[in-house]
């Protein structure tokens, strides 16, 4: 397991996973960009989660727009409620967070500081080209209430029945106060976020239910049971909108920290909208001839935070003999950047020739790089530490007896095959 986040960091800019942003101007504080490997990882991330919520009969998806009308949020209660109590200290000026367990300045100490006040998280902007208070719009602070605003759209046009879900990935914006630990706090980040529509009576079922669900879900995609555990919110913790809230923790190098919630939300959402808006949000049963409010379960997850939650629990420092180490990111195959590394021995021909074939077939089935350059032992490095899970090595020999060599990154053995058997070799691993 990763100690600390410092040597994350440095691999993933030196190998084009994340970069800050806006680096050649000094950076841009919890702003961050991810580079090709990192964007293709992030898709693949993004996939999975999409896959698992919507292939299945009672969830569909949604892309709402980010800019939204600005009563949405003060029905929602983020233009009231959603702000962080903002501190000062007066003896070196450093503005912190105020945490429950801190009463002295966490930069000097000094217990010399203002009085909390709110300090509202929503970024605003204006629609138009006037800057007035009626031209006022927020950059969203979270996914859902574009959900929930679409409630009877969705609930309509696809004749959904309750319980059933929408499921929905997109960008969200906070102002954040406490940044830094790279990824895991960020001022823009991309939310994977699931509103499920039930009755009142089943709503606690369905609670625990998507609990079950979305552990299964982390586990699946590559975080170890053990760095998983479930928080419940106290009542002084609970966002402005829950009932009740279970946070799925994974254990960063920072501690164990928030990585998904889990939120019953009650009526609360639909029926704000329907006062504000003054549209009916209710639901008609014709089971039970019944008509209502639904009540709401969410799965709230940052996209970005299992990107890190996985890159961590993926990142090992080996020693492999002869005072020789390695690195290396033990991804699960399915959503590493590359998955095969096609690797002649030398960059001549007739090899050359071979190799590119090689990878061109390859490559219709998976994401492959190429890769001439350097001695074959950096190479190995190389593609250890981007996480690739399987190496083929193109050498003379198999000019002669049409054999390559299939490495794998984690055991680092190597299996010789003939070229054409390495496509039913590789169908029969876990790439899928
Ligand atoms: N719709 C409910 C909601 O937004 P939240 O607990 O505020 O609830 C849900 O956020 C998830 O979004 C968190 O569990 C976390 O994974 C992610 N998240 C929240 N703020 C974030 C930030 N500033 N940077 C990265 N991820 C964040």
């Amino acid at each position: 397991m990763l100690k600390n986040l410092n040597s994350l960091v440095s691999l993933c800019k030196r190998r084009g996973y994340i970069f800050p942003s806006s680096e050649i101007y000094g950076g841009l504080s919890a702003c961050w960009d991810y580079g090709p490997l990192g964007v293709q990882f992030k898709m693949n991330v993004r996939q999975h989660w999409w896959k698992e919520m919507i292939h299945r009969s009672d969830v569909v998806g949604l892309d709402s727009s980010i800019l939204m009308h600005p009563s949405v949020w003060k029905a929602s209660g983020h233009v009231d409620g959603f702000s962080d109590p903002l501190v000062d200290c007066k003896e070196c000026r450093f503005r912190f967070r105020m945490e429950k367990e801190i009463n002295s300045c966490p930069k000097c100490g000094s217990k010399n500081l203002t009085e909390p006040r709110d300090f509202n998280l929503m970024f605003k902007t204006h629609a138009g080209p006037v800057e007035e208070e009626a031209s006022l719009v927020y950059l969203r602070p979270e996914t859902a209430q574009g959900i929930y605003v679409n409630f009877l759209n969705v609930q309509t046009s696809m004749r959904k029945k309750i319980p059933f879900g929408v499921a929905q990935i997109g960008k969200a914006f906070r102002n954040e106060i406490t940044l830094g630990h790279f990824i895991f706090r960020c001022r823009e980040f991309e939310q994977m976020e699931m509103q499920y529509f039930v009755s009142k009576e089943s709503a606690d079922k369905y609670f625990e239910y998507w609990m079950e669900e979305r552990k299964n879900f982390l586990q699946k995609i590559g975080l170890p049971g053990t760095s998983l555990r479930p928080h419940e919110h106290d009542k002084d913790e609970l966002a402005h909108y829950a009932h009740k809230a279970v946070d799925w923790e994974f254990l960063f190098p920072i501690g164990w920290k928030e990585l998904e919630g889990i939120h019953n939300r009650g009526d609360f959402d639909l029926t704000q909208h329907q006062k504000f808006s003054g549209k009916k949000m209710n639901y008609f049963d014709s089971e039970t001839n019944s008509s209502y409010i639904p009540w709401i379960i969410e799965t709230s997850i940052g996209l970005d935070r299992l990107i890190l939650a996985l890159l961590c629990s993926a990142y090992k420092e080996e020693t492999i003999g002869n005072n020789e180490s390695r690195v290396l990111l033990r991804l699960n195959p399915q959503i590493a950047p590359v998955q095969l590394a096609v690797l002649p021995l030398s960059k001549k021909e007739p090899l050359k020739d071979l190799s590119y074939k090689i990878s061109a077939v390859l490559r219709k089935k998976w994401r492959v790089e190429y890769d001439e350059t350097g001695s074959i032992g950096k190479r190995y490095r190389r593609q250890d530490e981007i996480g690739t899970p399987f190496c083929v090595t193109i050498d003379f020999d198999s000019l002669t007896d049409n054999k390559v060599t299939v490495r794998h990154r984690d055991t680092m053995k190597q299996d010789r095959l003939a070229i054409d058997q390495l496509q039913d070799y590789l169908n029969g691993t876990n790439l899928f």
